[in-house]
């Protein structure tokens, strides 16, 4: 998929000012640079976050466009994160879903992304919402990681980034883990509820006990 294509497809779900935005922020290296993957030893003892990062292995898979605030704040309703989750969010950018929910529900998150210098800026923006001992971010491909620990996760990629990631979600994450996605579907896979917000689409779904054989 051309860069083009993939701009276009995010400002469906973003707006002109965050393409703006995009223009002067790391995505651009994030087609360009490339990263080796850390580890997730220790991902749940979140008072000590791995403080390094590492050189980007390889481009990231969508570049970085954040939510909108309206849109982190309906996502986190709509699965109705409470301090008991377990959050992770898959490509988490400038850590703003993690970093919300730790603030308003004290929930524990785990971001993941490949950008070391958004996993960086996602760090610093933790430590200013005073949530650093709540949360962790992890450079890592989340081809690659294991997130099986989650409660809840959300997503903000792109609809052939989803669907690939689909057989790893299903596999992975206990049933009844919720999953979030800003913008964009899991293909055949039909959401349980969908919502609008601020001309943004919200996709929701559980995941099942049995596992139907055209999802896996
Ligand atoms: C559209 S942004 C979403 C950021 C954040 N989740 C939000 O909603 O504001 C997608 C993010 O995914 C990251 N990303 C892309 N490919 C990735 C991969 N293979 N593994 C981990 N992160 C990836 C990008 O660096 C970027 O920060």
């Amino acid at each position: 998929m051309s860069f083009k294509k993939i701009l276009f497809l995010l400002a469906t779900g973003a707006s002109l000012t965050s393409l703006g935005i995009v223009g002067c922020t790391p995505q651009q290296r994030d087609f360009e640079a490339g990263t080796q993957p850390s580890t997730l030893t220790g991902q749940t003892e979140t008072s000590t976050p791995a403080p390094t990062t590492q050189p980007q292995e390889r481009p990231g898979d969508v570049p970085f466009v954040p939510t909108p605030q309206s849109v982190v704040d309906a996502m986190l309703e709509v699965a109705k994160v409470g301090k008991d989750d377990v959050l992770y969010d898959l490509g988490s950018g400038d850590g703003r879903i993690v970093n919300t929910a730790a603030q308003k529900y004290g929930t524990r998150g785990v971001g993941i992304d490949i950008n070391p210098e958004l996993v960086q800026e996602a760090r610093e923006n933790a430590e200013k919402a005073g949530v650093a001992d709540r949360v962790q971010f992890v450079q890592q491909d989340l081809f690659k990681s294991d997130f099986s620990e989650a409660t809840v996760v959300t997503l903000y990629l792109l609809p052939d980034i989803n669907l690939k990631l689909r057989p790893q979600l299903l596999q992975q994450l206990k049933p009844g883990t919720r999953i979030v996605s800003h913008a964009f579907t899991m293909g055949d896979w039909e959401p349980e509820q969908t919502l609008q917000v601020d001309g943004r689409t919200i996709y929701y779904w559980v995941v099942p006990e049995e596992v139907p054989a055209n999802l896996r």
